[in-house]
């Protein structure tokens, strides 16, 4: 018999086998899960739910919840039923649980896995078509497309001590980002980059600090993260220039110093999530799109 209840810390482990067995395309460290659940703004095991059959896990489905811009949207982070028993309604039921917590919560949208803050895919890829079909089945519509990007960290050498040199007399100096820099850092981002904040939290939290800043005439103007998310995979983001230090080159060497951070932990590849300048990872790291992400949306209330 089929039983829905809420996610205990005991789960954990069951958790993580079973979406490692029901997400073929992906992996689930312990470390990655960990971040995934404990380590969202908005964990709550109260909207993270379990399909138990047999006392054996065999469904979970991981929602959280974000105001952004005085709107409510709930999401499914995470997702997976075990593959002996799909097609028997058990991540209906798990929908119908978190979809009638969401109306009770007064959610406006629901959308499924590119959550702001913190998240795993940008989206559902398309491969996993199953879940796109429940997706639609759900009530969902397909508003829109992301893309990952993929660097191959041994394409080239991604030194730039020697441009870092030469800005100086321009009196701009990029340097790694220090606990001193944090205040004027989130000061920096808070109008027009608020939703990056959670991810440099994470960066401040890497040991060293996965920041690069860049100051010019003292004042910090731009800086690139990375591990800010699904960290310790080679994650990049975010980054930001401001307006006036566009145009000197100046992301692409926070680029390459983030890169060649990634590089040095041992890793061939880095990940650019979730892209809008597809254009400049590709001419400057020879970035290629790696993935592909179908995003669904179903509204919830009349916004
Ligand atoms: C997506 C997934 C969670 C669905 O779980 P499930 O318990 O088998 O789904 P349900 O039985 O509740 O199916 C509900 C509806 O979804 C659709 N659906 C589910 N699987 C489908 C499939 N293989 N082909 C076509 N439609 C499918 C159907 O409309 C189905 O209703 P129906 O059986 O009455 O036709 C499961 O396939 C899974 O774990 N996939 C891998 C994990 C994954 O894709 N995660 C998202 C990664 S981005």
């Amino acid at each position: 018999m089929l039983n829905i209840r809420n996610y205990q810390d005991i789960d954990f482990s069951g958790v993580q086998m079973l979406m490692n067995r029901s997400n073929e395309f992906d992996s689930f460290s312990w470390p990655l899960l960990r971040e995934k659940l404990y380590g969202d703004p908005d964990w709550n095991p109260s909207r993270t739910w379990i399909a138990e059959l047999d006392d054996q896990i065999v469904g979970f489905m991981l929602g959280v919840t974000r105001n952004i811009r005085g709107t409510n949207y709930g999401y499914i982070k995470l997702m997976g039923v075990e593959p002996s028993v799909r097609r028997k309604k058990i991540a209906t039921q798990l929908f119908s649980t978190l979809e009638s917590q969401f109306i009770q919560e007064g959610m406006n949208i629901f959308r499924i896995y590119d959550v702001p803050l913190n998240y795993y895919m940008p989206g559902i890829d398309p491969r996993y078509t199953p879940a796109i079909c429940f997706a639609q089945k759900m009530g969902f519509t397909h508003f829109g497309d992301s893309v990952n990007m993929q660097v191959d960290l041994n394409d080239r050498d991604w030194e730039v001590s020697p441009q870092l040199e030469q800005l100086k007399k321009e009196d701009i100096s990029i340097y790694r980002a220090t606990v001193e820099d944090k205040p004027e850092l989130f000061g920096f981002i808070s109008t027009e980059w608020a939703l990056w904040q959670n991810e440099l939290e994470m960066a401040y939290r890497s040991k060293p600090v996965s920041i690069h800043i860049a100051r010019y005439k003292g004042k910090i103007k731009a800086f690139s993260a990375y591990d800010g998310n699904n960290q310790g995979t080679g994650w990049f983001g975010p980054m930001g220039t401001h307006p006036d230090l566009r145009g000197k080159g100046i992301g692409t060497l926070l680029l390459y110093l983030c890169l060649n951070d990634i590089k040095k932990q041992g890793l061939k590849t880095a990940t650019i999530p979730w892209v809008a300048p597809i254009s400049f990872y590709s001419h400057y790291a020879n970035a290629k799109i790696d993935r592909v992400f179908w995003r669904f949306e179903k509204k919830l209330t009349n916004v």
